[in-house]
């Protein structure tokens, strides 16, 4: 069983400036939500309870979210505004919180290999919580991934199809269909120019990583931009027959920039505030 969900929230969020200059992207509201507590709701409807986030300088934000203000919790006892704390209240009592931080910034694959000793020897997911995953249809994304890891014991990727002008903004997959909506991986290329690229189908960010993963990441050279990319290592992986990857039922939202965070607002605002199904 898979209990353990690793936010890597360490990078800078330059896309996002000047907004995350002493403000970690995470915390970014999503109409009244930050961004990263969708993502740990998320886990938790997987039956992720043991989450772990690599923080860096500048993000403390991130750990008084998920701790009791009891200040706050004094001042509206007994009020009707108990009623937005709810949802936070339910994480803090059904998840654990552990933080590490990466003093360097060396990318995503170095983000996740710093988790290590949160997440030790076995499989577990990865959410960037800035791609908001929203399925208004059924299962949440990672409890969608969380039962194909079952059925296939492997890494498992989510995936989308994009406009194939846009892949240099991604990883992009190639590999056989095995099944409805999902692919064995024979191929990944890291932000490849649309002449270059080997499909449409890109990696977005959501994981469910085998614990190999660490010591093939340990291997990688740093490539593009000098950063220690995901993909190298879990090319590795997809040389193996190791590696499936799911074109998921739902929506997916780029928050790292500001036309998918309005639209995730927008949709949210719709969908949950409206609904009253926002807290
Ligand atoms: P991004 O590519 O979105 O990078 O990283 P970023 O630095 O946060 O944003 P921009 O591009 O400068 O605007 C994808 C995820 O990996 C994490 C980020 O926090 C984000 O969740 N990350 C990236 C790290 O934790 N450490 C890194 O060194 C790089």
């Amino acid at each position: 069983m898979i209990k353990k969900c690793l936010f890597p929230a360490a990078g800078y969020g330059t896309r996002f400036l000047p907004a995350t200059k002493a403000m970690p992207k995470e915390m970014l509201p999503v109409v009244n939500k930050p961004l990263i507590q969708y993502g740990v709701e998320e886990a938790l409807d997987a039956g992720l309870t043991e989450i772990s986030i690599v923080t860096g300088r500048g993000k403390r934000a991130l750990e008084d979210h998920f701790d009791i203000s009891y200040e706050l919790e004094n001042q509206i006892k007994g009020t009707d505004k108990e009623k937005y704390l709810v949802g936070i209240r339910r994480l803090l009592s059904e998840c654990s919180f552990s933080y590490t931080r990466q003093t360097e910034m060396k990318g995503l694959g170095h983000a996740i290999l710093t988790g290590r000793p949160l997440i030790g020897d076995e499989p577990f997911a990865v959410v960037l919580a800035d791609d908001l995953c929203v399925n208004l249809e059924g299962d949440g994304v990672l409890t969608q991934m969380v039962k194909l890891y079952n059925q296939y014991r492997c890494t498992i990727i989510a995936i989308q199809e994009v406009d194939p002008a846009e892949t240099n903004k991604y990883g992009v997959i190639a590999g056989e269909m095995i099944g409805d909506d999902l692919y064995r991986v024979r191929n990944m290329v890291e932000k490849p120019a649309p002449e270059d690229a080997p499909s449409n189908l890109a990696i977005i960010g959501r994981y469910i990583l085998t614990p190999d993963i660490f010591d093939l990441i340990k291997q990688t050279e740093p490539g593009k931009g000098g950063e220690i990319q995901i993909t190298d290592a879990l090319m590795k992986q997809a040389q193996n027959g190791c590696v499936i990857a799911y074109k998921f039922k739902g929506q997916r939202f780029d928050c790292g920039g500001a036309e998918g965070y309005i639209e995730a607002t927008n949709f949210c605002f719709e969908n949950f505030y409206k609904t009253g199904k926002a807290y």
